[in-house]
């Protein structure tokens, strides 16, 4: 056993950082426009069953697995069986591209938190928001900042940087998604948004929106890139972590409700449509901002809020990797963070270019930062959860009741384990390969 291992200071550290990993642009960004490219409230309602069945079993297993080996990725999986190694040299790898495009988006909002602030009065936000992304440098200079502002907190080690960054932010960023959600639900017709959250509609239930639901909840509760594994591999050796769990998916699950409540009645209040996709946030929201009294005030709130969430993903993102680099290449955390700044860039900087520059650069037919995020979200993080839970469930014969005191739930950890979760991302790998 390593004894220079970090490990939490404390069960709520661990309980805020990971709240921290799993509450990011997957709940501010990506889960309202999800939500609204896929019929509202039906929606929600699907992706709280799928919340409290199944996406539990990924996310207990990917700690445990961390807290019972107390490895960084690789060398976790080496522990279960040597040739494994390579297959858990994925989670790392997935980290770095995952990164790529996350750290691109944290760039955006850094630039409308500067907007905000300096109060200039954008007429157009559709041509402002594509402009802006096309422009060769600014987002690429942006998107380094913001990788830099992540590996500065990451190199400060465990206590003193990602523990202290998450006991700061998190707060900061309850505060301020309650503020907003009051500013929202005062608008007229306010309720209108809480209806198309709130107020099911049967008919719109389909098969693509059941492995939608599914997608965004493993995405958002960071399952599937080895950041829990490595999160769990600091968890001391008596520490139980099950009760955590449940506090870690029921926070983050608030937290994406609480942002739908923010955003869809403002929407809604000024006759905008909720399915407008990725710009959601970019375009339509500014464009509300703009139209109510200290707009400049709230909009720069609102972009502080996702840059906080930001942050605090980010974070989670880099840690696998960079674990990884300093237990198995043997760097000082802070080499780590200088050489994952440079691999990362090498990605993240074409990236941010695939808009504007390299627009024509195609992977598959699709643009560089797409392809990222296609491959990432579809195909690795599915992938590398479906290895985990073989491993852990056919060979491992982890057993629920070893790890969970409540029966029904160590029964459901089984057969979710074994069968169900395996056959779910295989659907859900196949649902985004067509
Ligand atoms: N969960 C984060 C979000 O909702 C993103 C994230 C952080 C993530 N760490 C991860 C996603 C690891 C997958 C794997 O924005």
């Amino acid at each position: 056993m390593d004894n220079n291992r970090p490990s939490w200071t404390s069960k709520y550290a661990f309980i805020i950082t990971t709240i921290g990993s799993a509450v990011g642009l997957g709940n501010i960004w990506r889960f309202p426009y999800i939500m609204g490219q896929n019929g509202g409230a039906i929606f929600l309602a699907v992706y709280i069953i799928l919340i409290c069945t199944i996406c539990f079993v990924p996310l207990i297993n990917e700690l445990y697995i961390g807290k019972l080996t107390k490895k960084e990725c690789v060398g976790a999986y080496e522990s279960i069986h040597p040739n494994l190694k390579y297959v858990g040299s994925l989670n790392p790898i997935t980290g770095i591209l995952i990164s790529a495009f996350y750290f691109i988006v944290g760039g955006w909002i850094i630039n409308y938190i500067i907007k905000s602030l300096t109060s200039c009065n954008i007429a157009n936000y559709d041509e402002y928001f594509s402009l802006f992304i096309q422009s060769p440098i600014y987002p690429c200079v942006l998107t380094l900042v913001f990788l830099f502002i992540c590996l500065f907190v990451t190199a400060r080690g465990i206590k003193n940087g990602i523990e202290s960054a998450n006991k700061i932010l998190m707060p900061l960023l309850a505060v301020i998604l309650i503020f907003l959600v009051i500013v929202s639900l005062r608008l007229p017709n306010a309720n209108l948004g809480l209806e198309y959250m709130f107020k099911p509609d049967i008919t719109k239930l389909n098969r693509h929106m059941v492995l939608s639901a599914l997608g965004q909840a493993f995405f958002t509760l960071s399952i599937g890139m080895g950041a829990l594994l490595t999160y769990g591999s600091y968890i001391k050796e008596d520490k139980s972590f099950v009760k955590s769990v449940y506090t870690i998916i029921f926070s983050d699950t608030i937290f994406a409700i609480l942002a739908g409540i923010m955003i869809f009645p403002a929407v809604f209040s000024f006759g905008m449509t909720p399915n407008s996709g990725a710009g959601l946030v970019f375009v339509t929201l500014p464009k509300i901002f703009s139209q109510i009294p200290y707009g400049n005030v709230v909009s720069c709130a609102f972009f502080i809020l996702l840059f906080c969430a930001a942050v605090t993903s980010g974070i989670s993102i880099l840690e696998g990797p960079c674990a990884t680099l300093i237990e198995r290449f043997k760097m000082s955390r802070q080499k780590a963070c200088v050489v994952l700044f440079a691999i990362i860039s090498v990605f993240a900087v074409p990236a941010t270019l695939s808009f504007g520059l390299l627009e024509n650069c195609k992977i598959f037919d699709k643009s560089i930062f797409d392809f990222l995020d296609f491959l990432t979200s579809n195909v690795m993080l599915p992938l590398n959860t479906l290895f985990l839970c073989l491993i852990s469930g056919w060979y491992l014969r982890i057993k629920g009741s070893a790890i969970i005191n409540n029966r029904l739930m160590a029964f459901l950890f089984n057969i979710g384990l074994k069968y169900v979760v395996p056959a779910a991302l295989i659907c859900l790998m196949f649902l985004g390969l067509n």
